[in-house]
């Protein structure tokens, strides 16, 4: 993975240089409010004690573990506050290299690219499983793939860039398969909150030592900038967790993680349910819009992606660039993914998501 130029940047540059109106569907930063506590809580703070402004614990404000454990039915200890779900699936992949049991991470096909990059980052090998034609996990070729190299499946439910949601069975096989090769199963559940199906299950669910749930309320309340995430270790990984949070980091921000205890304590359900219709339907929108383009897509369970293909229009970098100059149209080429180089993904975090595939609709791929 190239740090230098991440391809979402590139493409947005791309767009913001392009000589003609284009809209951007190529990174998942919401469009939509925060809970409205939350931004009280940001007015409020800054009015705080200067002691407000000073180092929070390193494994976060224990109200905010408190609220978090109760909410997820867990021991408070086993709560880690992060910079993000990306620092939690970075502290979850090192626990499972750490353990010696194996130096090898199995991913799915399409994948969110940083977990490769991540995983090579820190010496393990990475082994992608291609999904089954829907987006769900083919349950029987992750088990085919693991053995007693394994040292972490992890998996993303509901799924960037597919929009898949796997169900109670699928995890169970999951923690299974972890339990049977003594690995770890990494779910990576930042997107929670976007379940259209009511198939979603935690892998908290299955309560086993091989278990490490990762989550951020970057997509649940709309606050990707804000940066506070969370890992749920067994007992037995949390402290060297909690002591490679505290070397890189030192601890977190304050501020973050003041206002997401305040919207957690004081945003009911409707909230949430709020952002579910809007997204409902701009993906009933956007999808109409791709049938009338006939374009394949995989139908999304949850998430707010859609992975898709137009026939004879691969999804390169070139083709993408092409989207942007003659369709008025930016997203993100499908190799980014893995080895899905016919697809492209399309974010939908604009209101002018369904305007975009009007344009898709009306161009000649
Ligand atoms: C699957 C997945 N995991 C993690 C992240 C990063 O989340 P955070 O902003 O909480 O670090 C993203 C962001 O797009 C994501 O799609």
């Amino acid at each position: 993975m190239d740090y230098d130029t991440p391809l979402f940047f590139h493409i947005m540059q791309y767009a913001a240089a392009a000589d003609r109106d284009v809209i951007d569907l190529v990174s998942g930063g919401p469009d939509w409010e925060p809970p409205t506590a939350l931004r009280e809580g940001l007015h409020d703070y800054a009015d705080g004690d200067p002691a407000e402004f000073q180092y929070p614990p390193s494994d976060g404000l224990r109200d905010l573990r408190e609220e978090i454990a109760a909410r997820r039915g867990v021991d408070v200890d086993r709560v880690v506050i992060t910079n993000g779900a990306g620092e939690a699936n970075y502290l979850a992949i090192a626990a499972a290299l750490e353990r010696d049991a194996g130096s090898e991470i199995i991913l799915t096909d399409p994948v969110y690219p940083y977990y490769p990059g991540k995983a090579q980052m820190l010496g393990a090998d990475v082994r992608l499983v291609p999904v089954a034609d829907d987006g769900g996990l083919d349950v029987a070729a992750m088990q085919d793939a693991a053995s007693e190299e394994t040292a972490a499946v992890l998996v993303n439910s509901p799924n960037n860039p597919t929009g898949a949601v796997y169900d109670a069975e699928t995890m169970e096989a999951m923690a299974d398969l972890a339990e049977d090769h003594d690995a770890l199963l990494i779910s990576d559940e930042v997107y929670d909150h976007y379940d259209y199906s009511g198939r979603f299950e935690s892998a908290l669910a299955f309560d086993s030592p091989h278990v490490v749930v990762t989550n951020s309320f970057s997509k649940s309340m709309a606050v990707t900038g804000l940066r506070v995430g969370y890992a749920v270790f067994p007992p037995h990984l949390v402290d060297a967790a909690r002591t490679r949070h505290m070397l890189v980091n030192v601890t977190g921000a304050r501020p973050s993680q003041a206002a997401v205890l305040r919207a957690l304590r004081e945003t009911g359900p409707d909230y949430y349910e709020a952002s579910r219709d809007l997204l409902r339907e701009r993906i009933d929108a956007f999808t109409d819009a791709l049938d009338a383009a006939g374009a394949e897509y995989i139908a999304p369970e949850g998430a707010f992606y859609v992975f898709a293909r137009f026939e004879g229009f691969p999804g390169t970098l070139d083709n993408v660039e092409r989207l942007v100059d003659e369709a008025g149209v930016a997203c993100m080429p499908g190799d980014t993914f893995g080895t899905y180089d016919e697809w492209v993904r399309f974010a939908l975090v604009t209101p002018r998501a369904e305007e975009a595939a009007h344009r898709l609709a009306d161009y000649d791929f």
